[in-house]
Order: C-alpha cells, then structure tokens, then sequence
C-alpha cells in the first residue's frame, strides 16, 4: 500500500487490521503522534488528513491510503517551528507535553472547520486560518483533546494567540 505522510511517499506491506496511529509509530517511527486511550476519548493521536483532524486510534491505515497526512513531525523543525508551536512555548502550553502533538495537530484543524464552517476534505495546504472565536466555543471545539496536567488555560492562550482575531 501506498502512503504520503509530511510529503515523504511511503510503500508499505501491511496488515488490513492495522490502525493509521500503529502504522504511523511502529512502521514509520512516527513517535511524535501519541498512543493514550487508543480508543477515542483523548485526542493525543490527532493528525491531519488533507488538513482534516482525525483520531489516528480510531482510523485503519488502509482506509487512507494516498491521501496526505500530516503528523507533528511535518508541522515544523528544529530550525524553524509552527507559528502554534511557537505559541505553545510562548503561553505555557504544556506540562508534560504528552497531549501536545495531538493538541497542535487538532487546534490546526480546527481552525480550518471554524473558518469554512465544515472540515475541508479536498485541499491539502496548511495554510494558517484566522478566526472569530469566543473563549467558550474555542474551549467546546478543542473539547476533544484532553490534558491531564491541566495545561487548558496556556493551550487555549496559545491557541487564540495564533488563530483568534
Ligand atoms: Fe486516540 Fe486517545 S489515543 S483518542
């Protein structure tokens, strides 16, 4: 099977049965995307499929199959990082940072859904969106990422520091 993960073509034997998140940390070395329920319920495994988020755990790899995806990994470097990364060292975003990976990733993705009112499901740029938010709804949208250390307040800062006009 053929993947296109940051840009990289990738041509895979692999199990029906394995999940996008699988494929991604244990056949790609992918680790920046995390494993925390596995089942939905936390968001750490958000990526972005043509700039739509999605729960990695809940995805057969096979289903996306030639369709860009994007993990933490292609959102920055070390050299130059995402203006949301940026932010997130700016307003104290984390504690552990082990929900960081799937908070970006998400919080991209839904600035684009808040921006074109549906996710967009054909273009493939990650071009940074401005949205109006209110502090609520921001919170209502990002409901889906949860953070054990309580680092809400400082995700949310960042957050509207880099999309919220
Ligand atoms: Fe996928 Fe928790 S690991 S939602």
């Amino acid at each position: 099977m053929h993947f296109i993960v940051n840009g990289l073509q990738h041509d895979l034997l692999l199990d029906t049965r394995m999940s996008l998140l699988d494929m991604l940390r244990e056949r790609l070395a992918l680790t920046g995307t995390k494993k925390g329920c596995n089942q939905g319920a936390c968001g750490a495994c958000t990526v972005l499929v043509e700039g739509e988020r999605i729960n990695a755990c809940l995805a057969l790899a096979v289903q996306y199959e030639n369709r860009p995806i994007t993990t933490i990994e292609g959102l920055g470097d070390a050299e130059e990082l995402h203006a949301l990364q940026r932010a997130f060292i700016a307003h104290d975003g984390f504690q552990c940072g082990y929900c960081t990976p799937g908070q970006i990733c998400s919080a991209i993705g839904m600035a684009r859904e808040a921006a074109r009112g549906v996710p967009s499901a054909v273009t493939t740029d990650l071009v940074m969106e401005e949205v109006e938010l209110s502090h609520d709804e921001l919170r209502e949208r990002m409901s889906g990422n949860l953070c054990r250390c309580g680092a809400h307040n400082g995700i949310v800062e960042a957050i509207q520091a880099t999309f919220v006009r």
